[in-house]
């Protein structure tokens, strides 16, 4: 008698979250400060309004709270997961990385972190990342997280890129599998390039950051706006049939499409090259603008809301971005949707969780001061004879 084959170790979502500022900027509100009108930007965009983080907000904020709205749908304790990986390329600084944020804030004492560069296509290579970690039989639950606040880094006063985007973050808790649903396959693909196309030229290494760099708008996002939009609308067809035709599958087979959410006219070309209807894609961009790395997610998030998702659709998640950057994953669902929420104690238990985590951050943090303070003294004492002390 023949041994049935291995069955497939694959990752799959377990739990989905996502967080956006309150503050809510209109098309009308632009109008007030730019040369734009609220027809221009929905017709050559589909953008009606964006939500664009406040002083006090930040990438690593948004990510927290998705990042927790994921493990609560997931019933997760955060001493589960073993790996943390954060699309951003709006980090809340150059390091620690925001993944280390996340992983300190939820109290993941078990779990690497670590962010990973890729602009809008963020999201989608860090679940390419995170489905062959556990695909390898490295790492069991990974947490994704897909954030940027693009705000800090726009020319307010360039109308051509300051209406496009907005601030958001969207989490998926991911965790291995050996049945049917789960990540069938993924694609990824880059052509630095076009790297010029899409850029922030400042601030980094090769252009610190001085007061002529500044006074250019040089640390604020540069784009060819055409070049971009031919670009995405060669790259999103053809990630969506590759994912497709690798996991095995037609295009017919796929209930759902979620593309990156830059341009309504993107999809909307998609849509024909395709041949798949528009009704097929999730279209959130007329409420978020363009929020990078966070708008699959985001997208993701509000489908299953809407009952679009089941168990047994079929999706695929498709992105394209700086870089030049692509990239497209095929899932067969199978969590059941959000009604599955816990009993509320095992929130307020949760929420315990979190208060430990802040608690054990401040006394870590505390006891290194400490340490320090103590060896400075203990130096200095041995270092220096008792007369010159
Ligand atoms: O995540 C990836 C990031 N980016 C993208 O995917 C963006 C891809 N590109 C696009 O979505 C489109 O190229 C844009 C929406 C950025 C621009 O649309 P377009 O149809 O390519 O417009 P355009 O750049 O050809 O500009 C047409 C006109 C120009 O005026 P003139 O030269 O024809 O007199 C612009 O100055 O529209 C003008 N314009 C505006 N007018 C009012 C540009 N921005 C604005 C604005 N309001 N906000």
């Amino acid at each position: 008698m023949r041994s049935a084959p291995p069955r497939a170790r694959r990752a799959e979502i377990i739990g989905w979250g996502m967080c956006v500022p309150t503050r809510v900027v209109t098309n009308d509100d632009l109008a007030q400060m730019l040369d734009t009108s609220d027809d221009w930007i929905r017709s050559r965009t589909g953008i009606a309004q964006r939500h664009i983080a406040g002083e006090h907000e930040s990438s690593a904020q948004l990510a927290i709270a998705a990042a927790r709205a994921a493990l609560e749908v997931a019933d997760a304790n955060p001493r589960e997961i073993d790996l943390v990986i954060v699309g951003t390329t709006t980090p809340d600084h150059v390091f620690p990385s925001t993944a280390c944020q996340v992983q300190a804030a939820l109290g993941a004492t078990h779990a690497g972190a670590f962010d990973l560069s890729a602009a809008c296509s963020g999201f989608v290579y860090a679940l390419a990342t995170a489905h062959q970690a556990i695909a390898s039989g490295e790492h069991d639950v990974v947490l994704v997280i897909g954030v940027d606040c693009l705000s800090r880094r726009l020319n307010w006063e360039d109308r051509s890129t300051c209406v496009l985007f907005g601030d958001g973050a969207g989490a998926v808790l991911l965790r291995a599998t050996e049945g049917p649903a789960g990540i069938l396959a993924t694609v990824l693909g880059a052509d630095g390039s076009g790297g010029d196309v899409l850029i922030i030229p400042a601030g980094g290494c090769a252009m610190p950051l001085t007061a002529e760099t500044l006074e250019q708008n040089l640390h604020t996002l540069h784009m060819n706006g055409q070049e971009v939009y031919r670009f995405a609308t060669r790259v999103l067809p053809a990630a969506t049939e590759q994912v497709v035709h690798k996991a095995g599958l037609t295009l017919h087979d796929v209930d759902v499409i979620i593309p990156h959410q830059a341009n309504r006219r993107i999809v909307e070309t998609a849509s024909k090259r395709l041949k798949v209807p528009l009704e097929r894609f999730v279209i959130n961009i007329a409420t978020y603008g363009n929020t990078s790395a966070g708008s699959i997610p985001i997208a993701l998030c509000e489908a299953i809301a809407q009952g679009r998702i089941a168990p047994g659709s079929t999706i695929v998640l498709v992105g394209f971005g700086a870089g030049l950057t692509w990239g497209a994953v095929a899932i067969k669902w199978g969590a059941p949707s959000a009604e599955a929420a816990a009993p509320f104690y095992r929130h307020w238990w949760r929420r315990l969780l979190y208060r430990w985590a802040a608690l054990r951050g401040g006394w870590l943090r505390t006891s290194r001061a400490v340490t320090v303070w103590l060896i400075r003294r203990t130096t200095r004492r041995d270092t220096y004879p008792k007369n010159l002390g």
